[in-house]
């Protein structure tokens, strides 16, 4: 049985990593992909997004183009972990396709409605899209399976003391999906620290393959650039825990949880409240992410991008 997914991302190297694995994976059908500012401008995460399928040898996967910043706030981008060009490394193809005429949340909506399976939404970067079809087509609730989105922490964030980027960047975005009643899992950064990638994993994938040696240019850069702040080797590849989760649930140990977002401004902002001990009576609708089964994530990820061209 496959599992009917979308992809909406701000490619990113993590992004880009995880792109490839859900491509890589017969256990998902990726019906489409969509792309939003956070790493970096739109026209960039586009752009990449688009090289990246095509480097899979997947270009008839359509990718469309979503918001260019968040709801309500000005776009913070991330250049100083993904580079100038979003997935810094590698030498970068221009795409020889392009994205599709309609809006994302036009042509989402417009998948979702036509997938005879409940889709499941796989959001990897700021929650704007998401917000935006969820608010301009609410009846697509109805056929969707779940929402697993890499973002959050339920402890100490990595662009501010609470918050980690994807909901810092878009907190009202965060807030609308979180409300939906959608069966959600969070794959916030306690679960991504334990995902990390090195020099060991990049030269494990070099030469094997156009794919996988893409990965490798990937990690060279992401690892050296990535703020030495977590005293670990490599670097959390976060978006991937999010589809590989969608693979394989066992993968992820959660808890259900109840979540707020904090949408002030100053301190707070973008923190996910996440209720771990029920002292609240806030109804616990979120699977939230605490234990990886790291050898095996790590396994899966290394086999599946060999797997490709
Ligand atoms: C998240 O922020 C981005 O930089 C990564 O792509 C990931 O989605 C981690 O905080
Ligand atoms: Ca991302």
């Amino acid at each position: 049985m496959t599992t009917p997914v979308i992809i909406d991302c701000d490619p990113g190297h993590d992004d880009a990593i995880a792109l490839l694995l859900a491509v890589a994976s017969s256990e998902l059908d990726v019906l489409a992909v969509s792309t939003v500012a956070g790493n970096t401008t739109l026209d960039k995460t586009t752009r990449n997004a688009l090289t990246v399928l095509e480097l899979a040898g997947r270009a008839e996967i359509p990718v469309a183009i979503g918001a260019a910043g968040p709801l309500e706030r000005e776009l913070v981008i991330a250049e100083y972990v993904h580079g100038e060009s979003g997935l810094d490394g590698p030498v970068l193809d221009e795409p020889t396709t392009n994205p599709v005429d309609a809006p994302a949340s036009e042509f989402l909506a417009s998948i979702i409605h036509a997938s005879p399976d409940p889709v499941t939404l796989i959001p990897t970067g700021p929650l704007t899209n998401i917000a935006q079809l969820l608010l301009d087509h609410p009846d697509t609730k109805e056929n969707i399976a779940s929402i697993t989105f890499m973002g959050g922490a339920a402890e100490i964030g990595n662009v501010t003391p609470n918050a980690e980027f994807n909901i810092y960047v878009d907190p009202e975005a965060a807030e609308v999906v979180s409300s939906s009643g959608l069966p959600l899992t969070m794959i916030g950064l306690e679960v991504t620290h334990q995902a990390l990638f090195g020099e060991r994993e990049a030269e494990a994938l070099r030469g094997r393959g156009r794919a996988a040696t893409f990965v490798a240019e990937l990690l060279d850069f992401f690892v050296a650039n990535h703020p030495r702040t977590y005293a670990a080797p490599g670097a959390p590849v976060h978006d991937v825990v999010a589809v590989a989760q969608v693979i394989d649930p066992a993968l992820v140990t959660t808890e259900r949880c109840g979540l707020r977002i904090d949408t002030s401004e100053g301190l707070g902002r973008g923190r996910t409240v996440v209720d771990r001990w029920h002292v609240t009576d806030w109804e616990p609708q979120v699977d939230v992410g605490f234990g990886l089964r790291r050898k095996a994530f790590s396994d899966l990820l290394i086999e599946r991008l060999e797997m490709l061209p």
